[in-house]
């Protein structure tokens, strides 16, 4: 069987560094490994608008700052193909047969749109759209016939609605389409990286995140204020390591090799953390360890961005190349729909 990655992200803002370590990194290691047949990297456009169709022009703005950081992060559009979804007519095509297969209670039973739901308060006014949106999703993935989609762990429930819509299809009109596969960051602090304030998600209504554009200082200041241990007060206090979101960062970014480098006095990450739970070691160490190891990942990224940002024109080109070429294969694969479905009524030429 083909080998088919696709991955995709919503343009409501810039990306940070929970979508680097939870999903970015991991593509671009899938990436350069070149173990697939294909690989797709989507900006979900459409899917953003379900939950920000009064506010378009954010969508439209934050396509462009996405496709740079794809670029900084080292996406190269030599090796995969980048595209905007609402440049995919196909997808909604697929997404309108789709919904015949889902229930209004299986989609209100989906717990990452439940809470979604709640965040964004549309309560007992949900809008259709917002709510099929894993109908959607769906499409994005068997569209392009993908078989492994590499997420964090908010998006399994989605994966396992897919994975339902597929075997209803090929149940009822025949196998058709492939049931795709989630693939998780292997380190588990990775699933869900919380913000800087110890909330439980970055996110950018939380204004709790750092991007992965954000300059050296902001990033600096930013690690100054995060959240660590209340009861440490003085550094002879002994500390907490669990729930310290320097230590949370510490568990996604750190290496052993930062140790040689930054802070040779430890060998290793379980050395720093038993100096902070007995006590003598103050926040302000850690946090320049961390800042440290931070601006050593973030600095090329950010550097690349500088490159591409200057070119933004070339960079919308290479979006609509892309997505000239994730159009047909989803035309193709809407073909087998059709046929398989019985809808194929001009390629039969009778009814
Ligand atoms: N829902 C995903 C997110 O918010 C974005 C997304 C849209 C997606 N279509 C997809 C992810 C298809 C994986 C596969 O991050």
């Amino acid at each position: 069987m083909k080998k088919t990655i696709l991955t995709a992200d919503r343009p409501t803002g810039k990306l940070h560094i929970g979508h680097f370590v939870g999903s970015l990194s991991g593509r671009v290691k899938l990436q350069n490994a070149g173990d697939y047949d294909q690989m797709y990297v989507m900006i979900a456009d459409s899917q953003a608008l379900t939950d920000n169709f009064g506010n378009v022009q954010k969508v439209r703005d934050n396509i462009i700052e996405v496709a740079l950081d794809y670029l900084a992060v080292g996406l190269d559009p030599a090796k995969i193909t980048m595209f905007i979804q609402s440049e995919i007519a196909e997808l909604t095509e697929m997404t309108f047969y789709f919904m015949n297969l889902v229930t209004l209670a299986r989609l209100q039973r989906n717990p990452t749109v439940k809470d979604e739901v709640k965040q964004r308060g549309f309560d007992n006014s949900i809008p259709m759209g917002f709510l099929a949106y894993p109908v959607s999703q769906t499409a994005d993935i068997v569209g392009f016939d993908a078989t492994i989609v590499p997420v964090g762990e908010d998006q399994l429930p989605m994966l396992e609605q897919s994975r339902e819509i597929v075997r209803s299809f090929n149940n009822l009109y025949g196998e058709t389409l492939f049931e795709p596969k989630a693939l998780l960051p292997e380190n588990k602090t990775c699933l869900r990286l919380p913000g800087i304030d110890g909330k439980a998600k970055m996110s950018k209504s939380l204004n709790n995140c750092i991007y992965l554009s954000d300059s050296a200082d902001v990033v600096a200041e930013k690690v100054r204020q995060m959240y660590t241990d209340p009861t440490h007060i003085k550094v002879s206090d002994p500390g907490h390591v669990e729930g310290n979101i320097v230590f949370t960062y510490l568990d996604a970014f750190c290496e052993p090799r930062h140790f040689a480098k930054y802070l040779p006095e430890y060998a290793n990450l379980d050395e720093l953390k038993a100096h902070y739970e007995r006590g003598g070691l103050g926040d302000v160490k850690i946090k320049k360890f961390l800042n440290a190891i931070l601006d050593e990942i973030l600095s090329p990224i950010r550097e690349h961005r500088r490159e591409f940002e200057k070119d933004k024109g070339a960079v919308l080109d290479m979006l609509f190349k892309g997505s000239d070429r994730a159009r047909q294969v989803a035309a193709s694969v809407m073909d087998r729909i059709k046929s398989a479905m019985g809808i194929n009524y001009r390629k039969d030429n009778k009814l």
